[in-house]
């Protein structure tokens, strides 16, 4: 079975340095403003990210770009790890920082079983090993399209 097992993440709204284990049972207690609702906007930020349509997100939250990164920090981009246990894979790390004004990923990484099979860096994605289409060479370089 595929799941989350934990997530990390720094400078999104009253979050940073936030790190999240899953367990069987999850349960947010809190005071009214202690950012139990941040939590749960956090993963739902998560996911969106991983489907690519953060303007739209934040569009019906009525939210700015300027609204999502915390103003407990000056930082700008937003950083995140998630560790997801898949059976047949075994552990799947997706990290990235986040860019709010361009809401791009400037640095972006997927390891698999501890082997970095991609990566997105100033503009470059790099796919390494792993891929079972034996054409394509083990370091390939492909140029971002901003
Ligand atoms: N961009 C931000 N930077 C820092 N703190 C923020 C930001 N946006 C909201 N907050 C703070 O986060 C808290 C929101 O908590 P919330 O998740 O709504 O709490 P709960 O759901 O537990 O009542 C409030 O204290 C608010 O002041
Ligand atoms: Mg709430």
């Amino acid at each position: 079975m595929t799941k989350i097992k934990s997530i990390w993440i720094d400078n999104f709204k009253s979050l940073v340095d936030f790190k999240l284990e899953f367990t069987a049972f999850n349960c947010l207690v809190g005071l009214n403003g202690s950012g139990k609702s941040t939590v749960l906007h956090a993963l739902d930020f998560l996911s969106q990210l991983m489907r690519g349509n953060l303007d739209e997100w934040l569009k019906v939250r009525h939210w700015a770009k300027d609204d999502i990164s915390s103003k407990l920090t000056r930082k700008s981009n937003i950083e995140f790890k998630v560790v997801i246990e898949s059976g047949p894979l075994g552990e799947i790390i997706w990290s990235g920082s986040l860019n709010r004004s361009k809401l791009r990923c400037t640095q972006e990484e997927i390891t698999i079983r501890g082997t970095c099979f991609l990566r997105v860096e100033e503009g470059y994605l790099f796919l390494t090993g792993l891929f079972k289409y034996n054409e394509l060479p083990k370091s390939y370089k492909v140029v971002w399209d901003y």
